[in-house]
């Protein structure tokens, strides 16, 4: 968008639904003057402000001392030093002794009447059991398990069990390949994998525990047991020294598992995430501060309150799954709706229906799945009774402002806060958003940031502060925040290169932005090689790597283009080994397998292209910016090539793409 176009969106005021209704509570923040004097406060005295809200949202076993300490320029940064707690006991303890008869989870199965729910005093047991089984099976605090599941109550279980004795969890998303699930178990040296025998979604049946088997095939790994839990009973093949069913382990486990007291800076669990190179990252998050990030959010940005139904449609294997489905919401002891399928099975109202059915108060879900539902049409939405709904979010992309408004106005009836929340896996807990009660929104735009940060824009050459209306730069932030993530596993100075040493004294984001007249913060994307696709972030370089791997490929470049439905999609650009004899066709379908194959379904590219050259420097590196500006039709407008080593490569890939002028 550009800034004519911003000044054409229009600021809708927060719905008098939220702050005049007798049938809805007060709005923890109701006012702009409010948020900004607690943003100020946040800024200003943060070991006031996060000492407060430390000791009002969990509960501590010891009382922390120090607030913060340290800084981005040391990258030892630490809050509630003293302190211990445990998340598990945070997460449900603390609510199954006070009303153990309240649900903590709702899930949804695929098949839309397999509805289950599992009380606080239930989730105790079971928590307690699976933690007294990692127990026997040797995992003590600081080891780390991996948790590759599909969406079932079994996995939140296993996370917080792990969270229970201390073990480090490590939750890989279970779209990601055998190869790139084994990357993961290596890395963080897994000792125990929890899977189950197949997963369900969308109708089909998805063969969990044999991209498992795969991950373990002929290799040596850390893993000693896989506990598989019996999803859809099929049979699936068994290594006897190895594997064990779930249901016989926690059958013998006591219900009783006292929490290992963590202290605030003990790593609670490992996501990995794609960055601009190499290998993926363990980015490691820490017991106090992360959960402190995760609660206070969803009490402020979701205007949570006691008796709300939270739902947030994201997967568990991925940050926004782990901070609002799992930690945030059970740390303030909610109801949290976990959904096992698809928004479109079996039909394109199934998101409607379950905000209906379970009477949902917050609703969270990806701009990807907004747009594919306004597509199809508003008959899937209408008629369906969403007035349970308060605040309804969105996340992972930028929200284009048709997708905004249609959100608004078809679920939210124009009388829900509409929250457009921007963060990052490295985050933790979402760092710009709208407040229900107080923000004005823009579509589009991110709006103000959250409390404890202070966001600032970055000329990217300089690396000095722009106070220039309209500009795009770099984001960044200036001060550390509770839930930041504090390194890359095993990796330190992976950590330092990629965050903290780009614009010294300041956490760097990846994203461009600018902030408008009224100080509104837009997000641009991102500034470096990392493609979002749906919500999902890829790498091109993974991408590249995982094509270059397959015998027929020289050399191959990716890059982002736009799709009005993902966001962004992947194109790919190989140039072949000499003397390869096989059609197109042939291999547009085998590298797409090989990408699949080697990252997961969701990382295949949209199009490939078999060129003869890539366009390049006289050094030879591959000018990416050239191929952006083709697939995305701004050929027109490319520039100075005539630094390529060929530009005659040029005309060659604008008539691949697009076909003859
Ligand atoms: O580019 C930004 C984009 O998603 C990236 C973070 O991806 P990930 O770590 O997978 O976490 C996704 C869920 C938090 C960011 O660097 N992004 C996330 N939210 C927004 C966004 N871009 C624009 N607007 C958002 N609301």
């Amino acid at each position: 968008m550009t800034s004519a176009d911003i000044d054409q969106i229009v600021t809708h005021p927060v719905p008098e639904r939220l702050l005049k209704s007798p049938d809805f509570p007060t709005p923890h923040v109701d006012s702009m003057e409010k948020y900004k004097a607690m943003w100020k406060e946040s800024v200003e005295k943060p070991k006031e402000f996060f000492g407060k809200l430390a000791t009002d949202l969990l509960s501590w076993s010891k009382p922390f001392q120090t607030v913060t300490h340290g800084s981005f320029e040391k990258g030892d940064v630490a809050w509630f030093l003293e302190g211990e707690l445990n998340a598990s006991y945070n997460c449900v303890d603390r609510h199954a002794l006070k009303t153990p008869d309240k649900i903590a989870i709702i899930h949804e199965g695929d098949e839309p009447d397999k509805v289950r729910r599992i009380t606080y005093g239930e989730l105790l047991r079971d928590v307690c059991r699976m933690a007294n089984v990692l127990k026997s099976l040797g995992v003590r605090k600081g080891d780390n398990v991996a948790i590759y599941m599909p969406m079932v109550p079994e996995a939140i279980v296993g996370i917080l069990a792990c969270a229970r004795i201390g073990a480090i969890h490590s939750v890989v998303f279970a779209g990601f390949s055998a190869e790139s699930l084994r990357d993961r178990v290596m890395d963080s040296s897994a000792r125990v994998i929890l899977t189950s025998d197949e997963g369900r979604r969308g109708g089909k049946n998805i063969a969990t525990k044999r991209i498992v088997d795969d991950a373990l095939r002929d290799r040596e790994t850390p893993v000693e047991h896989v506990i598989v839990l019996r999803r859809t009973g099929t049979p699936v093949p068994w290594e006897n020294d190895r594997d064990l069913w779930w249901h016989e382990e926690v059958a013998k486990a006591r219900t009783f598992c006292s929490p290992e007291p963590m202290n605030s800076e003990d790593p609670l669990f490992l996501l990995y995430t794609s960055g601009s190179t190499g290998a993926p990252k363990g980015i490691l998050h820490t017991t106090g501060g992360y959960l402190l990030g995760a609660a206070a959010t969803v009490k402020y940005i979701f205007d949570y309150h006691e008796n709300d139904i939270f739902a947030c449609m994201a997967d568990i294997g991925w940050v926004t799954g782990h901070s609002y489905i799992v930690y945030g919401p059970l740390t303030l002891g909610a109801t949290t709706v976990l959904f096992e399928s698809t928004p479109t099975y079996p039909n394109p109202s199934r998101f409607w229906n379950l905000i209906e059915k379970h009477k949902i108060t917050q609703f969270y879900t990806a701009p990807t799945a907004i747009r594919a539902l306004r597509r199809l049409g508003d008959e899937w939405v209408e008629g369906i009774d969403l007035s349970s709904l308060r605040v309804i979010g969105s996340v992972g992309e930028p929200i284009n402002p048709e997708a905004w408004d249609w959100y608004n106005e078809k679920v939210g009836k124009g009388k829900c806060a509409v929250v457009d929340t921007y963060w990052q896996t490295e985050t933790g807990s979402i760092i710009v958003s709208p407040l229900p009660g107080a923000t004005p929104t823009k579509p589009g735009s991110a709006t103000f940031p959250f409390f404890g940060i202070d966001p600032v824009i970055l000329d990217p050459t300089t690396g000095k502060v722009m106070d220039v209306v309209d500009e795009t730069g770099v984001l960044a932030i200036r001060q550390p925040w509770p839930s930041m993530a504090r390194s890359v596993y095993n990796n330190h100075s992976r950590f330092m290169e990629t965050y903290l040493s780009p614009y010294p004294g300041y956490y760097f984001t990846g994203d461009g932005a600018s902030r408008d007249k009224d100080g509104y913060i837009w997000i641009r994307g991102r500034v470096d090689d990392v493609i979002n696709v749906s919500g999902h972030r890829l790498s091109t370089a993974e991408i590249e790597s995982a094509l270059v791997h397959h015998e027929t490929v020289a050399e191959a470049a990716v890059i982002g283009g736009f799709d009005s439905l993902t966001g962004q999609c992947i194109h790919a650009f190989v140039t072949l080994k000499p003397h390869i004899e096989a059609t197109e066709d042939f291999l547009t379908k085998e590298l797409t397998l090989q990408v699949r194959k080697i990252i997961g379904p969701f990382a295949a590219p949209k199009r490939i292209y078999i060129v003869n050259d890539h366009p390049k420097t006289r050094s030879g590196k591959i000018m990416r910016r050239v191929l952006r500006k083709i697939v995305d039709n701004e050929h027109k407008q490319l520039g100075d090539i005539s630094t390529l080593a060929d530009p005659s490569v040029v005309a060659v890939i604008i008539e691949k793409v697009h076909g003859p002028v």
